[in-house]
Order: C-alpha cells, then sequence, then structure tokens
C-alpha cells in the first residue's frame, strides 16, 4: 500500500498557481480577486473559509469576504451578488455552503455569473461539465482527478465507482473520470449492492460523509482508494477527531493506493479553487481584450 498525500501536492500546485499570479499582476496591475460569502455561525464553515482566506494570500489572490447573520433574507445576499457580478474588480465568487434553513441555496448560487462561478455549481458551469468543455469545474472533483494523475497516468477502462452523487462531488467526479476514459458506476442511498459493486472497481471514490462506511470487504486487492468523507468524530479525552467515509485500518493493507483523512483530498480542494480564480481572472480579461 502507498499513501496518495494532497498536502504536497497542493504546495506544488500552489508555487504554479503563485507564479502565474505575479504575471497577473505585472500585466494587469491588480490582483486576481475572490469574493466569499458568508451567511450564519456554522463553525466548519468558519474553518473552511479561513483555509481559504490563508491559502489566496500565499499565493497573492486577493479576497473580499462579506459576512452576513443568520437572519440576513436571501434577497440581501442575492443583491450583493449582483454587485459582484457587475464589479469587473472581482474575479470568482463563491457562496460558502451550508446556508440557513430559510435560503434556497441552488436558487442563490445560480445568481452567480458563470463566468465567476468558481465552486463549478451553477447550472451553466455543470452544462459545459457534463458534455466535456472546458469550464471552471468544482474544486474538489479537479483535486481528485489530480490526485488519481499521480499513481495512474492513464486511466483508460479502468473500473472507478463513486459513492455519492452530490451536485458538489459525486456527480462532477463522475463525469470528469467518464471523460478522463474510464468506466463509471455512481452509487447513492439507494443503490443495491454497495460492497459487492466497489470490490469489482479498480478505483473507489467516496463521498458520503459516514465514518466507516467503506470497509475491507468494499475493496478489491490492489485498488485505488480515494477518501473524501470528512467528519467529526468525538475522542476519548473529549476532543473531536477529524474522519473519512474509509475505515483506514482495514482498508489500507489491501489497498494498492488510498488518501488519508485528513491531508488527502482536503488540501486540493482549496488548491484548485485558487486556479479557478485565476483562470477565472485570465478568461474575464481575455474577454475584454485586455
Ligand atoms: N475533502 C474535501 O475537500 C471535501 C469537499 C466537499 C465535501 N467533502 C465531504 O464529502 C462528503 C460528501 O459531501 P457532499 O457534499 O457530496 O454530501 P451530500 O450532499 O450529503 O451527498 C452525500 C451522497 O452520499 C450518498 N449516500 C448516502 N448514503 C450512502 C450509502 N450508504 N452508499 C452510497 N451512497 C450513499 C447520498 O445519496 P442520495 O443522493 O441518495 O441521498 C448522496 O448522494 C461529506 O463528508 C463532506 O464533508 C469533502
Amino acid at each position: 500500500m502507498a499513501l496518495i498525500l494532497g498536502k504536497p501536492l497542493a504546495e506544488t500546485t500552489l508555487i504554479a498557481i503563485k507564479e502565474r499570479v505575479v504575471a497577473f499582476v505585472a500585466r494587469h496591475k491588480a490582483p486576481p480577486t475572490l469574493a466569499l460569502i458568508r451567511v450564519g455561525e456554522d463553525a466548519a464553515s468558519a474553518v473552511y473559509l479561513k483555509n481559504k482566506v490563508c491559502c489566496a494570500e500565499k499565493v497573492g489572490i486577493r479576497t473580499q469576504l462579506l459576512s452576513y447573520p443568520t437572519t440576513a433574507l436571501p434577497e440581501e445576499v442575492a443583491r450583493q451578488i449582483a454587485v459582484l457580478n457587475a464589479d469587473s474588480t472581482v474575479h470568482g465568487i463563491i457562496v460558502q455552503l451550508p446556508l440557513p434553513h430559510h435560503f434556497a441555496a441552488e436558487a442563490l448560487i445560480e445568481q452567480i455569473a458563470p463566468e465567476k462561478d468558481v465552486d463549478g455549481l451553477t447550472t451553466t458551469t455543470q452544462g459545459h461539465l457534463f458534455r466535456g468543455a472546458p469550464c471552471l469545474a468544482p474544486c474538489t472533483a479537479q483535486g481528485i482527478l489530480q490526485l488519481l494523475r499521480t499513481v495512474h497516468r492513464d486511466l483508460t477502462g479502468m473500473h472507478a465507482v463513486v459513492l455519492g452523487r452530490s451536485l458538489i462531488v459525486g456527480r462532477p467526479v463522475g463525469l470528469m473520470l467518464l471523460h478522463a476514459q474510464c468506466t463509471v458506476t455512481l452509487m447513492h442511498s439507494r443503490s443495491r449492492r454497495v460492497p459487492d459493486l466497489c470490490r469489482q472497481a479498480d478505483i473507489v471514490i467516496s463521498a458520503v460523509g459516514q465514518p466507516h462506511l467503506v470497509t475491507k470487504n468494499f475493496i478489491k486487492e490492489g485498488a485505488t482508494v480515494i477518501d473524501v468523507g470528512i467528519s467529526r468524530l468525538p475522542t476519548p479525552e473529549g476532543t473531536m477527531r477529524l474522519v473519512g467515509d474509509v475505515d483506514f485500518e482495514e482498508v489500507a493493507p489491501i489497498a494498492g493506493f488510498i488518501t488519508p483523512v485528513p491531508g488527502g483530498v482536503g488540501p486540493m480542494t482549496v488548491c484548485c479553487l485558487m486556479k479557478n480564480t485565476l483562470d477565472a481572472a485570465e478568461n474575464q480579461r481575455k474577454e475584454h481584450g485586455i
């Protein structure tokens, strides 16, 4: 078994992104800019946002953090998105999920101009992804493909099973694997014979959010296992620890390659957000012929 580590790959990728940001600033006299919208007090969201802002600072991407209380009205946030859409100094916009219950998350995200949709969640972006056209694809899915390519240069003909069909991870990663010539099986909460089908896979990607879901019964000897899940479990010492969907102790001895949690997919997600923001900024400048 060999580990697939996200941190070193993210660090190398971020060095290249930083070089491109320096060139962008030299040419346009202003940095690529990412606006991050937060509504409410979700503790995990605060940590994710802090990571994104920190990473952006490291590579020279400017951030604008816009925080709203839980009681904010959806119309108020939609108006802010419209202002950011019209602002040519802002190149990327994300709305941190989850949103408070009185928000219709999909409808709000749909307000983001597709060229600034750096989380890859609008219908326009996902339509491009469906067709296999170039687009700002969802960050976690991009990160997973990059991690896989470190151990499988050519994915052609490999059977990949994806657990989870969310618009943010499961479905986009399924499509990207299909475009990479894999045979893809996409599974969900209503799927039958999940362990049996996983055992036939060369690659198992779990994006469910259920600790210890993937046990040794799911994995063929030598298969590659990508654990996207993030859950928080209490420790005997009264603290919390992060765990994935995969029972690492059981699965690691059987797997050919496996990502740990933390330190696997997570660092690549933030890294791909930086890449999408820079790509968006370059695309917008090109569109304006600058
Ligand atoms: N590392 C990272 O950077 C990163 C980024 C994003 C998300 N995550 C983590 O990844 C996990 C998934 O995120 P998400 O946003 O995609 O979650 P989500 O929207 O809750 O989707 C979970 C998916 O899992 C499916 N599912 C539930 N039980 C299942 C089972 N027993 N077998 C197979 N599929 C099952 C659900 O099926 P139905 O569609 O039928 O309900 C659903 O499609 C979470 O733990 C999240 O925190 C990590």
